[in-house]
């Protein structure tokens, strides 16, 4: 707790040392991968890596280019030749690099960037030195800009006047507005400009910030330590911008259909007998499940890689009966490995000389729950490959989905981490803690991840971190960490996790319920409402807090969480069509009205609703006592999901939120596939079809596999565009399979005709492409 003396007037900080532009510009040159510019001291090399991205990076000490970090995947910065124009005049530089433009003041060294739409991707951007070191820019951006994207940030949709400081942090509090780090560093920025957009990637895994407040309306990007390797995206739409992103720093890829369910946590699930009466509890209630979490307390004194034996006596019967249940069991790994001598692990690390050390030699050893211990290296593949082989371990006993956790990793310490004189090893190219800081999570994640790929025999792994930097959604979901019951941080995780969409971060999600503090039975039901439309959806919650698992509040309760549950599982053919346009594209699953209505200014800071793709709008009910909300339908008409009334859109609607109703609406004229069998287990699939205007045509899509390995790498997957062509008295819908490598061919679909009117008529269509006309009823 802080009190009044925080302020106290000797406490203000110290003027702010002056720093120094990169100018004036001394030189270019051509090379035929791009331009190098003299800047001051400094040289900055420009690469066009294609038409949406250019690379602007500083040139080291000896005139070379520095390495990329893993973030970006090296076959995307493959530059193409770069021919390049120049135009001079006295006071102006004007470079042509292949589309794009780069017009350069000699003076100041400033420069505007356009692409070869001519819009501004970077104005008035200056590069400075400063005074406490490490190197920034200033640009240029209009009062009216909205900022998005910077990952898993508190606050809200639009970054607009805040600063955020890119330092993974083990914050389990407080996750308020004015928190300036979490878990997660993502140091790329949307700016949107009345409906233009452009991007700003830093590659620096070191300490970053982002200020959008103290030169306002300019903004400043800056690093403590390291170089300055940027990227820019050309937009012009929030779309183009992110699937430049995720093309530089990969996408996701599709996870198992398992992981898309509903997930059950508790820290801690302490035994065996435990775990099995949870599971059993769900088969009775008909609630249903696809997986249950084991935090630390399985570990025989919260080793890594072991079974408490009294705790859990036969791990591997555990997992084969949750498995016939259709549950699956994911454990937590942390990366501390305990300082034990008789521990199998430790002593293996040591003689494979595994650990992160100083220079002089010595193994770093912090304090996190298993008391001191050490930490893998993850920048030296070497040790990574280590680490996933430790994997077998849990893969012997039936455990596919793995859990990382505490690794930014977190130390209980004053810094809260690891020393930043620690040298990491970085496969041969050392580099200190301090710079390589963010990028410990992501590399863990890559090690378990690309482990578990190779080792589950084609099946698909599911991973999820809580720590991670630009690109960690190659390899796990990320979730927001330790929040509270609190109904303000139910309201925070939407343009949280809408942030961490719109930075290539598309599979995420809270706890539902709250971590810390107590639930309530109207928080719970309310916080499961909406978490069954974010992409990761579980339950967890913290020892000694009250228990939330679904029937926790009486039947009441309990009965509209199954409802909101089994409704996960009705939608889920939705959602993981749009998990499989995420791993494609990089367009999140879960999406900021912004994001599909740029040209209407009332979406440009809208977070207290959201889209599922782009036919669903949910409006959660983030206020104890509400049983109405104001919802803002944008253009088009919107169908409530549960009284089916059509509604114009444009304008806000006051909608009826009784406590079992989660204001829900669906784009009229859309196809929406459903699971008719609302459980963890593939059921009936049916197309739901919300009526358009006469003349309208209906679009959608479907995409099915096994749901469960690669198969569909080798083309094992059906992909169909769905149309609906709306006329006064019929529908004729069209099912077209583009890609047919899965599926029966006589398979039978049901048809579900949503008529305005409030009727419902039925057909089957059958195989994998076929065409029907129903009529509306008389
Ligand atoms: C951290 C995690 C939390 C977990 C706990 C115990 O606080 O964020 O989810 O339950 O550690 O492992």
């Amino acid at each position: 707790m802080q009190t009044s003396e925080s302020i106290k007037p000797d406490r203000v900080k110290q003027p702010v040392l002056a720093e120094r532009a990169l100018a004036p510009l001394g030189g270019w040159h051509a090379h035929d991968w791009g331009v190098t510019l003299t800047l001051g001291q400094r040289k900055l090399a420009l690469q066009a890596i294609s038409n949406d991205i250019l690379r602007l990076v500083l040139c080291d000490d000896s005139g070379h280019i520095p390495a990329s970090t893993v973030a970006v995947l090296p076959d995307a910065v493959q530059s193409r030749a770069g021919r390049c124009a120049v135009e001079e005049t006295d006071e102006e530089v004007t470079l042509r690099l292949e589309s794009w433009t780069v017009r350069i003041d000699r003076q100041l060294g400033k420069f505007d960037v356009t692409d070869s739409r001519g819009s501004v991707t970077a104005a008035g951007m200056q590069l400075f030195s400063p005074a406490t070191g490490g190197v920034g820019a200033v640009l240029q951006a209009a009062p009216a800009t909205r900022f998005y994207g910077l990952g898993e940030e508190a606050g809200g949709l639009d970054k607009r006047h805040e600063a955020y400081t890119m330092w993974n942090s083990d914050v389990y509090a407080p996750h308020v507005p004015e928190i300036e780090t979490l878990y997660v560093s993502i140091p790329f920025v949307i700016r949107f400009d009345a409906g233009v957009a452009s991007g700003l990637f830093l590659d620096n895994p070191g300490k970053t910030k982002f200020d959008f407040r103290s030169r306002f309306p300019a903004y400043e990007v800056s690093a403590a330590t390291g170089g300055f390797d940027c990227y820019l995206f050309a937009g012009p739409t929030l779309k183009d911008v992110i699937s430049a992103y995720t093309r530089l720093t990969g996408r996701i890829e599709l996870p198992p259909r398992w992981a898309m369910g509903y997930h059950q946590s508790r820290y801690s699930y302490e035994t065996q007998d435990e775990v099995l009466a949870l599971a059993h509890t769900f088969q009775d209630k008909e609630i249903p499940l696809d997986a249950i979490y084991l935090d630390i307390h399985y570990m025989d004194g919260y080793r890594v890689f072991t079974f408490d034996r009294n705790r859990f006596p036969n791990p591997q019967q555990m997992c084969d009966e949750l498995r016939d249940m259709g549950i699956n069991v994911v454990t937590i790994v942390d990366p501390g490995v305990k300082r034990d001598p008789e521990y199998h692990v430790y002593r293996d690390g040591i003689a494979n000389d595994v650990f992160c050390k100083s220079v002089e030699g010595d193994i770093f050893i912090g304090d996190v729950w298993p008391g001191p211990s050490a930490f893998p290296d993850f920048t030296d593949d070497r040790v990574g490959r280590w680490w996933a082989d430790q994997h077998d371990f849990y893969l012997q006993r039936g455990i596919r989905g793995i859990w990382n956790d505490m690794n930014e990793p977190a130390v209980f310490n004053e810094t809260k981490t690891m020393d930043i004189e620690v040298m990491h090893r970085n496969n041969g190219y050392p580099r200190t803690h301090r710079e390589l800081h963010n990028l410990y999570g992501m590399l863990m994640s890559k090690a378990t991840y690309e482990g578990l790929a190779e080792k589950l025999g084609g099946e698909r792994p599911f991973l999820l971190t809580r720590a991670g930097y630009s690109g960690v959604q190659r390899y796990a979901a990320v979730w927001t960490g330790d929040n509270r019951s609190f109904w303000e941080h139910m309201a925070m995780a939407i343009p949280m996790v809408l942030n961490m969409g719109m930075s290539g971060i598309a599979f995420g999600g809270p706890d539902v319920g709250g971590f810390a503090h107590h639930t309530t039975g109207e928080l719970l039901a309310r916080w499961t409402q909406m978490g069954a439309f974010f992409p990761f959806f579980r339950n967890h919650s913290a020892l000694e807090t009250l228990r939330q698992e679904p029937w926790s509040f009486g039947e009441d309760i309990e009965h509209i969480v199954r409802k909101y549950i089994r409704l996960r599982y009705r939608l889920l053919p939705y959602q993981y069509t749009l998990f499989r346009e995420a791993s494609e594209t990089g367009v999140p699953i879960m999406r900021p009205l912004v994001l599909e209505y740029p040209d209407d200014p009332a979406t440009y800071n809208l977070d207290d609703q959201f889209l599922v793709g782009c036919d669903i709008l949910v409006a959660p009910v983030c206020r104890p006592d509400l049983r109405c909300r104001a919802v803002y339908l944008p253009a088009g008409t919107w169908v409530n999901y549960w009284t089916g009334e059509h509604l114009e859109g444009g304008r806000h609607v006051l909608v009826d939120a009784p406590l079992a109703t989660l204001p829900l609406f669906v784009r009229a004229g859309s196809i929406i596939p459903v699971d008719l069998g609302e459980s963890n287990r593939p059921g009936q699939l049916a197309l739901e079809i919300y009526e358009g205007k006469a003349g309208e045509v209906g679009e959608g899509r479907l995409y099915e596999d096994d749901g469960l390995t690669f198969a569909y790498r080798e083309g094992r997957y059906r992909d169909r565009q769905l149309t609906a062509e709306f006329h006064p008295d019929h529908v004729l819908v069209r099912a077209n399979a583009t890609h047919d490598g899965y599926g029966q061919a006589d398979e039978e679909c049901l048809i579900r005709m949503h008529w305005r009117d409030g009727t419902v008529s039925e057909a089957i269509g059958r195989g994998s492409s076929f065409e029907i006309s129903l009529n509306r009823l008389a």
